[in-house]
Order: structure tokens, then C-alpha cells, then sequence
């Protein structure tokens, strides 16, 4: 049986075929396998991984958590930054000593990396152990490949991105409760340190009817939580004359009745005034916003491709805490892009302190084959940018714990999603800001939005107790 035995192919407009996902079949000579997948990187991927998970449940397999059970093990992986591929290759290097006790045992690699040609030719020269390398574009392929596996390595991986594929409710999700939707797939802002663009493609939105059918469908389910996902959600719709914006998306979504509405990630060029009215309007749109600064300098600002000033950026993020009562804003920061001077750095700190974040994930600049950046002379020794590092972190850290004593002796809002892993006794949820909550509580109430009473708070998460 092939897949598109399984596709039904539906013309919808001149240029765009959608397919969608007829009930696939279980295939018997897989009912039974045993799947392990582990993910990198991020929500995107680990929402991919679902998508994977989903397709090889419909044909049969099942999962288990250890690469030790498993008939095939896939690789889901990032290629944002360099360390990604050592830990990648390492993972793989330990596998392929358990294909010596399993002969039959299928590696299989996609994701981000396998959209990069000198991956595939790293692959080629020195693990042809591995059994299947797909890409992003071709994932709702993989039965098909492992239907039609030749022995030895195969190379299923597209460099053009194609269609936007509707594969129907077939996710095995991961939460009950909360729910990624993808929006849009791909990257057009080409900031020059960043392989996304080139991995992940051009700007696809998905039709909005589609998306809203996706959040019905959840909402029936008794999904609380959906999060719309895309590299930047700002950019819903640009690419099709006859779609919505994204805040007419957001205002959609939010009539569905839905509880909670998230949404990642905004790039602060074109975060429009409608968006922010929006967010503030319903109630159901949850108060918190990613906003990836990257840089305080408009030197490497502009060097960075970022299409906005140091004061662009503190005037946006300024409007939105005056317009958004309550609401919570994180970045991404960047440390040791090409060249940054002191100077620089000490630009960056200077927002840092101006906005004083709610949180911030901090990286060192990595080079990626490929982009602009990684082309640009670079003086700055290592050790400097860890330095940098080291100390942004600190004062991240500290404003981090102090937006969160703003919550202490408070009663908040907390969706309840799982077990506490440090304290099995309590559940875990995230307040409406998206502040991480331990909380003491009956275990029947997991999965439902509850008030919590803050009593105490660090850098990183709340700790509290329901209230009757
Ligand atoms: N080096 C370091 N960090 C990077 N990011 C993206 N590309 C790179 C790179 N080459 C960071 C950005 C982005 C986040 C997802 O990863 O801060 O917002
Ligand atoms: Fe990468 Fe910039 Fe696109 Fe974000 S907006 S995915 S940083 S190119």
C-alpha cells in the first residue's frame, strides 16, 4: 500500500493543492513495532514530532520511551545553533552500536539539520549507518518512505517547500490539555546569523478556515489551551492577498471561546497596533508576548538584518505593557554577534535594564554555514563573549526574580498541565503570563484553571497553593 492510496487530493484554489489525510490504514507488518523518537530545538519541532508520532500510530507502530525497546529510532533535529549537531551525531553514534544487537533496527534523521547540504554530505561520508534522512518539507512523506525503505542509507530531503499540507486531527499530542497549531510555516526576514530561512522555507500561511476548524476541533475535545505557532506569527496571511491578518486570526480565535489563546513568535518589526488592541480586548488572548530583542545596538542591530533601532524597539515594548494591563514580555538575546564591541554589549544591558524582562533566553552568537554573518569577520575571542554572557545572565536573572515577587501573597490564575518533577505530590501549570507555578493541590484537578494563592517566588517559577 502507497500513501497516496491514503490521499485524497483536493483542488482548492488556482495555485495551492491541499492534500488531506484520509483515515490512514494500519499496515499489519508494522502493528505491533515499537517507535522511540527524541526531539530538538524547538516548539516547531517538537510539534513536528507529534506529527511524526501520529502518522506511525495510524499505521501501527507504538511508542516507548527508551531507544533501548525500539525498532526505529528517529532523530527530530535543530540546526539553529552548532552544539545541536554534536549532541545529534553523539545520540547517533550510540545507536549505531545497538544495530549491532538488532540488525532490523531503522535510524532515521529529519528535521532542521537534514535541510542542510553539508549535513547530508557529513552523512554521506561518515554515517551511512543511518537508515532515512528526511527534511521539514516532507514529513507527512514518512510512511511512504518506510513503505519503500531500499537497504542502506536513503535520502528523502526537499529543498523546495511546496504546498501547505492539511493532515487532518492525525497528531499524537502530547498534552491533553494545551494544543500547538501551526499557522505558518517558514521564514522571509533572512536576519543574517539565522538558518531558519534556508531550512524551513519561504512564509506559508495556513488557511485561516483551516486553522479555526483545528481550534474548534481541540476546543471539543476539551483542550483548554491552543498556542498558534510560526517563526513569526506577524506575518500570517502575507503571503496569500485573500487571508486575514494575523490579528484578524487572533480576534477569530478568540470568538471560538477557547480559554486560552497563546501565540509564538512576534518579531518586533510589524507588530502592528491592531495586534496589541487585540490582545488587550479578549480576555481569552493570554497577556504575554515573546519579543526577541536580540541586540541593544543599532550598529549590529543593522548588521543583524533586525529592521528596527534600539528605540523602535523600547517604544513597542513600552505601548504594549501601557495597552496590555498585566502583561508579561521575554526576549532573545544574542551575545558576541561578529565584531560586538563593548560598546555594543553595554547597549544591550541598557535595554535590559530599561525594560527589565520577565525573562530572556540568552545565546552566544553560533555561526551557521551558509548565512551572511557566519561570512563576517570576527575579533572577539570566546572568552569575552562568555564573560558578556555570564553577566547578562546575572541581571536577567535578577529582574526575572523580581517581576515574579510582584506575584507573592497574589491569587492568580493557573492551568494545571502536570506532575511537579521535583515534587511528585504537587502539579505544575503556568499563569496566564506564562509564569511556571509548582502548586500544593488535590491531583484531580490536573488539567483544569484554578486559583492559586503565590507564596513564594524565585527566578524561575512560583510556588503556591489552590484556593478553595
Ligand atoms: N547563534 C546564536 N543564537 C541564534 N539564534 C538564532 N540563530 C542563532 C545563531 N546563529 C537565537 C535567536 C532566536 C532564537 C530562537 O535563537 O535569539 O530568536
Ligand atoms: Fe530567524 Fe529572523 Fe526568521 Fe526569527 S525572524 S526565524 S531570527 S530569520
Amino acid at each position: 500500500m502507497n500513501l497516496p492510496d491514503m490521499l485524497e487530493a483536493k483542488k482548492r484554489t488556482k495555485d495551492k493543492v491541499d492534500f488531506i489525510y484520509t483515515n490512514p490504514v494500519k499496515n499489519d507488518f508494522y502493528v505491533g513495532k515499537k517507535y522511540f523518537i527524541k526531539t530538538y530545538g524547538c516548539q516547531m519541532n517538537v510539534h513536528d514530532s507529534e506529527e511524526i508520532s501520529g502518522l506511525l500510530e495510524n499505521i501501527g507502530f507504538e511508542r516507548v520511551e527508551s531507544e533501548l525497546d525500539a525498532d526505529i529510532i528517529i532523530l527530530n533535529t535543530c540546526a539553529i545553533r552548532e552544539n545541536a549537531h554534536d549532541k545529534v551525531f553523539g545520540f547517533l553514534g550510540r545507536c549505531k552500536h545497538l544495530k549491532k544487537e538488532k540488525p532490523d533496527l531503522k535510524l532515521i534523521l529529519c528535521g532542521c539539520m537534514a535541510q542542510e547540504k553539508s549535513v547530508v554530505d557529513e552523512i554521506m561520508a561518515k554515517h551511512r549507518y543511518i537508515d532515512l534522512v528526511f527534511g521539514t518539507h516532507n514529513i507527512h512523506e514518512l510512511p511512504n518512505y518506510l513503505m519503500n525503505l531500499h537497504d542502506g542509507l536513503n535520502i528523502e530531503v526537499k529543498s523546495n517547500e511546496g504546498n501547505v499540507y492539511e493532515t487532518g486531527e492525525t497528531y499524537h499530542r502530547d498534552s491533553k490539555y494545551t494544543a500547538w497549531i501551526n499557522i505558518m510555516y517558514g521564514c522571509d526576514k533572512f536576519c543574517t546569523y539565522c538558518i531558519v530561512p534556508y531550512t524551513r522555507g519561504k512564509e506559508r500561511s495556513r488557511k485561516s478556515k483551516d486553522i479555526l476548524r483545528e481550534v474548534e476541533c481541540l476546543k471539543e475535545k476539551g483542550y483548554k489551551e491552543v498556542t498558534l505557532l510560526g517563526q513569526n506569527v506577524n506575518a500570517y496571511g502575507r503571503d496569500n492577498e485573500s487571508e486575514i491578518s494575523f490579528a484578524e486570526l487572533l480576534r477569530e480565535v478568540a470568538k471560538t471561546g477557547i480559554e486560552r489563546i497563546r501565540f509564538v513568535t512576534s518579531h518586533p518589526w510589524n507588530f502592528t497596533d491592531e495586534m496589541i488592541q487585540v490582545i488587550a480586548e479578549y480576555p481569552n488572548i493570554m497577556p504575554y508576548i515573546h519579543l526577541p530583542l536580540q541586540s541593544g545596538s543599532d550598529r549590529i542591530l543593522k548588521l543583524m538584518g533586525r529592521r528596527y533601532t534600539k528605540e523602535e524597539y523600547i517604544a513597542l515594548f513600552n505601548k504594549i505593557k501601557k495597552t496590555i494591563p498585566g502583561v508579561a514580555i521575554t526576549t532573545d538575546i544574542i551575545v558576541g554577534f561578529p565584531n560586538e564591541s563593548d560598546e555594543d554589549f553595554e547597549e544591550t544591558i541598557d535595554v535590559v535594564n530599561k525594560c527589565q524582562f520577565d525573562g530572556a533566553f540568552t545565546f552566544i552568537y553560533s555561526p551557521r554555514e551558509g548565512t551572511p554573518a557566519a561570512k563576517m569577520e570576527d575579533a572577539v575571542p570566546l572568552k569575552v563573549k562568555e564573560d558578556r554572557l555570564h553577566r547578562l545572565n546575572e541581571i536577567v536573572n535578577n529582574y526575572s526574580l523580581m517581576n515574579n515577587k510582584e506575584y507573592l501573597n497574589k491569587t492568580v490564575k493557573v492551568l494545571l498541565v502536570g506532575y511537579s518533577e521535583k515534587d511528585g505530590s504537587k502539579l505544575y501549570g503556568y499563569t496566564e503570563t506564562m509564569k511556571l507555578v509548582n502548586v500544593i493541590c488535590d491531583e484531580n484537578l490536573l488539567g483544569q484553571i484554578v486559583d492559586v494563592k503565590i507564596t513564594d517566588a524565585k527566578s524561575f517559577s512560583l510556588d503556591g497553593i489552590v484556593e478553595k
